[in-house]
């Protein structure tokens, strides 16, 4: 494979390149690609619409590029190495012979039951090999897929099939997380109760094989519809600017929205990205522990890999089962050479001491990555050092779901690192810190708000159904460049640090959530009138929610009343949503135009109560006492 970077100096080079002259420096690359047809032009942008065209006209299937092209060179190199939840069951590896007839004759299922191309599927499954298998088909038959991440409740899920006018759900009869066993299937059951109209089949993946309830005509299993299908699936010639996925985030307001990627510019950045952050060798063999139910698990465990022609792994289970040396066990066993995962993780296992990691022979490990959130210095330290042996660069990799691909990042080993820094921005990125009028900041050493001002190849091009919500969100507060709504620091050296959020998104364990949704949820209460939430620093989640809750009367056993919230909170989103903390008090502080300071509630939760500003301006100054002594702590 080629363009990989080998050395800082090639970065830099690379990097001025892809600014001076983008399209021949993108052309090149996608050149490596099998497109049907080549592009007539490479870029066609406008931020004001906004308007993205990334290698316009050209026609591909992008699962060719994943695995048909594969098969000339790599038939039986293992794609896929499937490690499920119980360390006792066996391992499924797929090459990529195998993954590419499982993904044609899934795609041939799909087409069976009426999907064509630029319908949208909805996935609610756990992390087995058919969620990568049935995204895949989708792809090769150009239906868009939309993966809801399994946590969520049904009431989300139904918000997100509704919202996409999916026309099949696949799922799985039970999950088995952990020592949890989930029923996912009853999950869609309660979802399609709430008017999903659009939804005609349900395709069940009998995972556990519990007993599950059964709508004659809607549902059916998934191996009696593909195992009988032919391996045989033209890919269908997709347009460069065709719809591949949809995925839906949280912002700081109103429902989630479904941020739309593409087929080819997506396609060239992931795996432009994948090869040189984790500076992957032919044989490696990577693992990636998110979940595919959120972008990193898109990007990094299936399409940026594959594309590659990586072997990558897919873990079922979570970091502590059954044992806090589960990630370190599985890394011995698959003798993994690249590992990514989430500061909340390594944060969590940090918990356990060095003695779990201590165990197994980590020799094989030569990259870790690290995403999702900042990672405190603390974490990376033990990272580097317990894990890592003090021999493996860690690559601390900012992107977000918008952007597809990682945008900030070293490259492994090549790079200089520094503790809960992200780094420098990959050849094609073209960052800015601005103030908050929008005017450009200019040199090092200097803090302001992350914009990025020219496309790269795998930059959101809408949110679905609603392309001026992608034009408020993204491109509105500043003329010509897109917000990123994160705050950062660029150092003496041009090192990028990301401080978190600007705007009021929350991130908890890694997870988006936007204030308005959770307290969206927590309203639904019958007793709560209002609600404010913000987010505090928690030493594993990195940021914890604090609920301060208006109730209609006054409550007895506060315990009691937060299970009540919380339970509604699950029910309406998800346990990831759940708030840490829940604090009744009798008002919120409000300025006279009635916005909720939140300042004053940030500063409370967080226990820094000792200089709370002026809040002389406050419609209801003296709610401030009452808050302050009733704090959660
Ligand atoms: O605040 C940043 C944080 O996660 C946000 C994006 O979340 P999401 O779309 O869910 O994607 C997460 C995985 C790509 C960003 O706006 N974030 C992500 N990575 C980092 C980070 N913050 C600091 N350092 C990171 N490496």
């Amino acid at each position: 494979m080629t363009h990989r970077i080998n050395s800082f100096d090639e970065y830099k080079e690379q990097y001025e390149k892809s600014v001076t002259n983008p399209e021949s420096f993108w052309a090149e690359v996608a050149e490596t690609f099998s497109w049907y047809k080549k592009w007539d032009q490479v870029l066609e942008w406008d931020f004001r619409k906004p308007a993205v065209k990334w290698f316009k006209n050209a026609k591909l299937n992008i699962t060719e590029n994943c695995l048909d092209r594969h098969l000339e060179t790599r038939p039986d190199q293992t794609a896929i190495i499937f490690e499920p939840n119980d360390p006792e069951a066996p391992v499924q590896k797929f090459t990529y012979r195998e993954l590419h007839l499982a993904v044609c004759r899934a795609a041939n299922a799909l087409k069976a039951n009426g999907i064509k191309k630029g319908d949208r599927v909805c996935f609610y499954m756990p992390m087995v090999p058919e969620l990568a298998i049935g995204v895949l088909a989708c792809a090769r038959i150009g239906a868009v897929h939309s993966v809801v991440f399994a946590g969520f409740s049904a009431q989300a899920l139904a918000d997100r099939i509704k919202d996409a006018s999916c026309k099949m759900v696949i799922c799985s009869d039970f999950n088995n997380r952990g020592a949890k066993h989930i029923p996912v299937k009853n999950v869609v059951d309660d979802a399609l109760k709430m008017d999903c109209d659009s939804i005609e089949t349900v395709l069940v993946h009998r995972n556990t094989g519990d007993g599950i309830e059964w709508t004659e005509g809607r549902d059916k299993w998934w191996h009696e519809e593909v195992d009988p299908q032919s391996g045989d699936c033209p890919a269908e010639v997709m347009d460069a600017e065709d719809m591949l996925f949809i995925l839906y985030t949280s912002g700081s307001t109103g429902k989630p929205k479904g941020v739309v990627h593409t087929c080819g510019g997506y396609m060239v950045y992931t795996t432009y990205s994948f090869k040189n952050v984790f500076q992957y060798r032919e044989g490696d063999v990577y693992w990636c522990t998110a979940d595919i139910g959120w972008i990193t698990g898109h990007s990094y465990i299936v399409y940026g890999p594959l594309a590659a022609g990586a072997t990558t792994v897919m873990f079922e289970g979570v970091p502590t089962y059954p044992h806090a040396g589960r990630f370190w066990e599985v890394v011995e066993k698959h003798k993994v050479n690249q590992f990514y995962t989430a500061p909340t993780a390594i944060r969590a296992l940090m918990a356990f001491g060095d003695e779990p990691v201590k165990k197994y022979d980590l020799t094989s490990l030569r990259i870790l990555g690290s995403v999702g959130e900042p990672i405190n210095e603390e974490a990376w330290n033990w990272y580097h050092e317990t894990v890592g042996n003090k021999g493996c660069p860690i690559v601390d990799t900012w992107w977000q779901t918008e952007t597809g691909g990682i945008m900030i990042s070293g490259l492994g080993g090549l790079s200089p690192m520094k503790p809960a820094h992200a780094g420098y921005p990959l050849p094609g990125v073209q960052l800015c810190l601005v103030d908050n009028e929008g005017v450009e900041i200019e040199g090092n050493d200097v803090e302001g708000l992350l914009c990025v001002k020219f496309p790269w190849p795998s930059i959101l091009r809408t949110t679905y159904g609603d392309h001026e919500r992608c034009r408020t969100t993204y491109f509105a507060m500043f003329e010509d460049k897109y917000f990123t709504g994160d705050g950062a620091r660029r150092d003496e050296n041009g090192m990028y640090r990301i401080i978190g959020r600007v705007d009021d998104v929350l991130n908890v364990s890694g997870h988006r959530m936007g204030t308005a949704e959770v307290e969206n949820a927590i309203n639904e209460h019958p007793k709560v009138v209002e609600s404010a939430v913000v987010g505090y620093p928690h030493d594993i989640k990195g940021q914890g929610i604090y609920a301060y809750v208006i109730t209609t009367e006054e409550v007895s056993d506060e315990d009691a009343f937060a299970k009540e919230v919380r339970d509604v909170v699950t029910r309406e989103i998800g346990p990831i949503a759940k708030p840490d903390r829940i604090q009744v008090v009798s008002g919120l502080p409000k300025t006279r135009s009635g916005k909720i300071m939140r300042r004053i509630l940030r500063k409370v939760a967080s226990g820094d109560t000792s200089n709370l500003g002026d809040t002389s301006t406050l419609l209801n100054p003296e709610i401030v006492e009452e808050i302050k002594s009733g704090a959660k702590q």
